[in-house]
């Protein structure tokens, strides 16, 4: 099991090396991919994405199955969480933009790449590790659709000194 951050740093690469992408052959619509992933889904894609708006068109799919992967494990959810599911088929719609919560993940995907790019990029810490190096989906969400509303432990109750001080008002 790969962690997300693992993933996300893939995810960063593969952004950062589109050119990469453009070399591979795209595969043929309706040729199916060889389940080379443990624990594929039997609704894995098989055709070539038509939908993309903020990813790289010419991901591999490989890559964007990681990735979406990434998404839903660093949410805590299923790929249904974002995808449609079509009435006909009963399959997922993986194309379709039926769901508010696509939609938001783009935005999401776009805040995180900003993040990265614009400011991670200017932050110079020696004491960082490669993974503290940028921002995932994980760093906010921690298994959550919504982040933890982060609250302040509860400070401990007779400081004297406190009182002097008098400026915190309890929350
Ligand atoms: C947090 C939301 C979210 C989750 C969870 C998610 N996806 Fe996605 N998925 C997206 C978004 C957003 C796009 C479109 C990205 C873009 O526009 O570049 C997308 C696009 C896709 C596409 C390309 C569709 C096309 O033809 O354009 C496939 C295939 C896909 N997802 C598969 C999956 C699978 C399989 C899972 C579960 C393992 C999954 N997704 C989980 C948000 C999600
Ligand atoms: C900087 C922190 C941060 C990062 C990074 C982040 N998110 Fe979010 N995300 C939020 C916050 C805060 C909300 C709640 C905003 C709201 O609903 O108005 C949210 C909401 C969402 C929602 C809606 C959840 C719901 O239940 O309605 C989705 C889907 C989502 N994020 C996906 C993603 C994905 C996918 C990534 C990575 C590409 C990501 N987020 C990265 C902070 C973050």
């Amino acid at each position: 099991m790969q962690s997300p951050l693992f993933l996300a740093a893939i995810f960063t690469l593969s952004l950062a090396t589109q050119p990469l992408f453009g070399q591979q052959a795209p595969a043929p619509a309706g040729q199916t991919t060889p389940q080379a992933q443990s624990g594929a889904r039997p609704r894995h894609p098989q055709t070539k994405p038509v939908n993309l708006k903020v990813l790289p068109k010419n991901i591999a799919r490989e890559d964007l199955v990681k990735i979406m992967r990434s998404y839903a494990g660093a949410l805590g959810i299923e790929c249904n969480f974002c995808h449609a599911v079509n009435p006909a088929t009963h399959k997922l719609d993986f194309p379709s933009d039926a769901k508010d919560d696509k939609t938001i993940a783009r935005t999401m995907i776009q805040m995180t790449q900003t993040i990265n790019e614009q400011y991670m990029t200017q932050v110079h810490d020696p004491d960082a590790m490669p993974e503290d190096k940028h921002v995932t989906c994980g760093t906010c969400h921690r298994g959550h659709t919504m982040p933890e509303h982060f609250v302040l432990a509860a400070e401990p109750r007779h400081h004297p000194s406190d009182d002097d001080e008098g400026a915190q008002a309890p929350q």
